[in-house]
């Protein structure tokens, strides 16, 4: 969503401020703002579009003071104009806004009556004039944020700084992330603690419900009933990971490039790689083998993670599998087995929709398990059980790294609970083990194809429509590779079971489709090739990625062939993936779209 950030400094702050900035861009970036005290008084600076317009207005027109807030935005409410463009602001302070304040109309009503004239068509703006209002009541900042903040519905964070109050910044958080930073002399607050990290790795995150006052040396937390809290500091890890593009053009490429790595990384955290077993890092709340059934929710691409990771818990595991995408799941009322385990995936931790579905879960009595990037994110925060995907920060918006990792984490859980449950031997976990142990290997063979998917993006950037089929746990990466291309390259793109292809979409078929058909050599190949076979007898341009051999002995009359390495079935959605994301890649880059920020995209969806 947006990103926030705040600093009470011994110096100028607007150059650290628009440099955390930069580390939250991957939050929103259709408008950014920052103010600043100078000489005691508010001043602002905004402007529409990415960060790069905000740094041109302030080499134009400079901002001093030593304390400031500063904003990147993701449009909820009011079109991404300067005019829009956080921090929103009255004569008595300046706010910024991540989330979405639910009951604004209601309030801004109630304001307008009371004189208050709205200059924006944001929901944020509310905020500034209530508090406003509150302190032309006479009360003091403190007094006047306390009063307003248990007025306000929805999942938000805010920061606020006040003229004439050099020495003081206040936070609030409501269900979405905020963090305050501890510095030599001077205090920080912000998103996450990726903004923060070239201030400090001394952190301490809000809990929900929480507000708190900063000044230059002192933290003082108030819970949701305005009692004055203890919450412990930690040392954040952030700042240990280095926010740049190596040499890649781009962080999906550097992305997509470090897989092999991170998801090596991630199987030895779930691996006893000498004894070929799985070994969970944590205890389990509940025994594996009393389990009844397992629901997993999610959004987006790690909603894909979960519907290919169904194949493998049902498979191994046998435990059924209800899956449903958390927009939906969180309002279907659905009833849940006793005994039943829910399984969250989420990269970001802090997906609203996943956050709630979680929430259902924990209300209807299942134990929650969540598979997150982020550990100190509310998800993570809320769940019985963690698994965490060690992928480091992932800041290109389409998610790459995150979604491989999370597949990594799936199967090791899915292996561990079918020897749990005894659905498998020893010597079958081994054969798993040892496969699970062969994919960074294969995945870096499937890098060094990337030459073939960047000669596709040409092609592919003249369609239209693309198709994407496959059978098996190669029907969810379909639909994960439709994703990635449309998401980037903004060209239509859809996934489908290829068995499905006869029941409609067939009729889509003619000389100008190209059709992604993924194909490992699994049980279902034939089928699926049965399936091209009709693509081809209509004329459609079938680019296969397949294993080599299996593709000529298939006798395809493919347009193109991205030929990938041998390997057992069982895990190949996680190498498999690897030629659909290039070739999203290389299509949009082909195409010049911006592809680490694509339009209307946030890395960090934390609203409806
Ligand atoms: C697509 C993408 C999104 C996210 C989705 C869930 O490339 O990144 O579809 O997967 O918004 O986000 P998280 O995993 O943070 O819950």
């Amino acid at each position: 969503m947006c990103g926030i950030v705040g600093i009470l400094g011994t110096g100028p702050v607007a150059a650290q401020i628009v440099e955390a900035l930069k580390r939250l861009e991957y939050r929103g970036y259709d408008s950014a703002g920052i103010a600043t005290l100078e000489a005691g008084r508010l001043t602002r600076r905004r402007a529409e579009g990415k960060l790069r317009n905000l740094e041109i207005r302030l080499a134009e027109q400079p901002l001093g003071g030593a304390v400031g807030i500063g904003h990147t935005r993701w449009a909820t409410h009011g079109k991404p104009t300067e005019n829009n463009a956080h921090p929103h602001a009255s004569d008595k302070l300046a706010v910024v806004h991540n989330g979405i304040i639910e009951n604004f109309r209601e309030l801004r009503e109630e304001l307008l009556a009371a004189g208050h004239q709205f200059v924006t068509q944001t929901d944020t703006e509310v905020v500034a004039h209530l508090v406003t209002h509150a302190m032309r009541g006479g009360l003091g900042p403190r007094e006047a944020v306390a009063a307003c903040l248990p007025r306000l519905r929805g999942a938000f964070a805010l920061a606020f700084l006040f003229d004439g109050e050099d020495n003081l910044l206040i936070g609030a958080r409501q269900g979405a992330p905020l963090a305050v930073g501890y510095g030599d002399g001077e205090m920080y607050i912000g998103s996450d603690a990726l903004a923060l990290a070239p201030f400090t790795d001394s952190i301490t995150y809000l809990e929900d419900g929480d507000w708190v006052v900063l000044t230059r040396d002192s933290a003082q937390f108030h819970d949701a009933a305005n009692n004055i809290v203890q919450r412990a500091r930690q040392r954040s890890q952030a700042s240990a990971f280095l926010i740049d593009k190596g040499n890649h053009r781009h962080f999906m490429a550097k992305e997509i490039h470090e897989q092999p790595e991170v998801v090596g990384r991630t199987l030895a955290h779930y691996l006893d790689m000498s004894q070929g077993r799985v070994a969970l890092p944590f205890a389990l709340p509940f025994e594996a083998r009393a389990l009844a059934s397992i629901t997993i929710s999610a959004c987006g691409t790690a909603y894909y993670a979960g519907l290919i990771a169904k194949y493998w818990f049902e498979r191994f595991a046998r435990l059924p599998v209800e899956i449903d995408v958390a927009s939906e799941f969180r309002y279907r009322e659905a009833p849940m087995r006793k005994d039943g385990l829910m399984i969250v995936v989420s990269q970001s931790g802090e997906t609203a929709d996943t956050l709630a579905g979680l929430r259902y879960a924990k209300d209807q009595g299942q134990h929650v398990l969540c598979v997150v990037n982020v550990l100190t994110s509310t998800i993570a925060r809320e769940s019985h059980v963690v698994a965490p995907t060690l992928a480091g920060p992932e800041i290109g918006v389409a998610s790459t790294k995150a979604f491989t990792c999370q597949l990594s984490v799936l199967a090791c859980l899915a292996i561990g609970f079918a020897r749990a449950r005894g659905t498998i031997d020893a010597s079958r976990e081994a054969e798993l083990v040892s496969q699970l142990m062969a994919l960074p290997g294969l995945m870096a063979e499937a890098i060094k194809r990337e030459p073939a998917t960047e000669q596709l993006a040409q092609f592919l950037s003249k369609a239209r429509d693309v198709l994407y089929l496959g059978r098996g746990t190669s029907f969810p990466l379909a639909l994960e590779g439709a994703l990635k291309l449309k998401e980037i390259s903004y060209i239509h793109a859809e996934g489908y079971a290829a068995g499905e292809l006869k029941h409609g979409p067939i009729a889509l078929i003619d000389e100008d489709m190209p059709v992604i058909v993924i194909a490992p050599f699994d049980p279902v190949f034939e089928k699926t090739v049965s399936n091209m076979q009709e693509v081809s007898a209509r004329g459609g341009k079938i680019i296969l990625i397949a294993n080599e051999k299996a593709a000529h002995e298939g006798a395809i009359d493919a347009h193109a062939i991205i030929a990938m390495p041998d390997m057992a079935p069982d895990f190949a959605p996680i190498v498999y993936a690897v030629p659909a994301q290039l070739i999203a890649y290389h299509t949009a880059v082909h195409m010049g779209k911006d592809v680490d920020q694509p339009r209307n995209l946030a890395k960090s969806v934390t609203v409806e």
